[in-house]
């Protein structure tokens, strides 16, 4: 099994709880330790219930939104207001119901060119992690405290596609790329600046990416192929929350995988 946890909740529900706990408790950390919670969101269609969840009274209490800073893992080139855009999806969920400052929310400009947009997007995340130049710094309030990450049923992550060089950037923090699979141009973080994060969360829900779940975590080694591999935290945590139909084809033989009896016989509780 390639590094990190599995969490298995019984349902996509609990699952969705499993996420906002982990969202509020890494948040309270980073807050205890740097002043101020730093969050790269994902896309797709995957957190949106998450999101959903955060917005609830029940756990936007229990964030103090006037210290969190807003990023995204990934954007589609197309305007704020367009269906397609990761931005207006969890403006419209959470950020419009919760108190977070307008200054404190940075999204990729998906609507300018798509080089300048990333060069402009790693400028911002490198003034707020307060990092001019080189490297990513793997400590509190330079760093990513969580960056929350689906997969995609061909193995993708954030907008890293099979065979696209941004899987194997070394240097820049986030690239522009033409993905001729969604036939379009994406935004992305890069392993560069995902891998220095504290906490990199995957969040993976559903029975059709069951297969590809069981590839990414206990097949071969192949992250240009399958990109979820290529995220690999340096300092941090790996984790990832999925639900039982996601987690159906796992071989469940080995000790980093958690759960909750689900069905007589098929998973034993907590395996420690
Ligand atoms: C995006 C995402 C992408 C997403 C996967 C899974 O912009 O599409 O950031 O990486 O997480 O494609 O998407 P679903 O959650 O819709 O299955």
């Amino acid at each position: 099994m390639r590094g990190g946890t599995i969490e298995i909740s019984a349902t996509s529900d609990a699952l969705m709880q499993a996420a906002a706990e982990r969202f509020v408790a890494c948040a309270e950390a980073a807050m205890r330790v740097a002043g101020c919670f730093v969050v790269a969101l994902s896309g797709g269609s995957t957190p949106k219930r998450l999101y959903m969840l955060l917005a609830t009274a029940a756990y936007a209490r229990r964030v103090d939104w006037s210290r969190v800073h807003v990023f995204w893992g990934d954007e589609r080139c197309v305007p704020p207001d367009d269906p397609a855009s990761n931005c207006r999806m969890a403006r419209e969920v959470l950020l419009s119901r919760v108190p977070v400052p307008e200054g404190n929310v940075h999204r990729m400009r998906g609507e300018d060119d798509p080089g300048s947009a990333a060069a402009a997007y790693e400028r911002e995340v490198r003034e707020i992690l307060v990092t001019p130049d080189g490297p990513p710094a793997c400590i509190p309030g330079r760093r990513f405290d969580l960056v929350l990450l689906g997969m995609g049923d061909n193995g993708h992550t954030a907008s890293l596609f099979p065979g696209t060089p941004a899987v194997r950037e070394t240097e820049r923090w986030v690239m522009a790329q033409y993905v001729n699979v969604v036939s379009m141009w994406r935004l992305t973080l890069t392993p560069v600046i995902i891998d220095s994060a504290a906490e990199i969360t995957f969040l993976v829900c559903g029975g059709e990416k069951a297969a590809m779940l069981h590839r990414v975590l206990q097949g071969p080694d192949v992250p240009d192929a399958l990109p979820a591999q290529a995220i690999a935290p340096r300092h941090g945590r790996l984790r990832w929350l999925v639900d039982a139909a996601a987690a159906a084809d796992l071989e469940r033989s080995c000790d980093d995988i958690t759960g909750h009896d689900l069905q007589p016989g098929r998973i034993s509780a907590r395996r420690r």
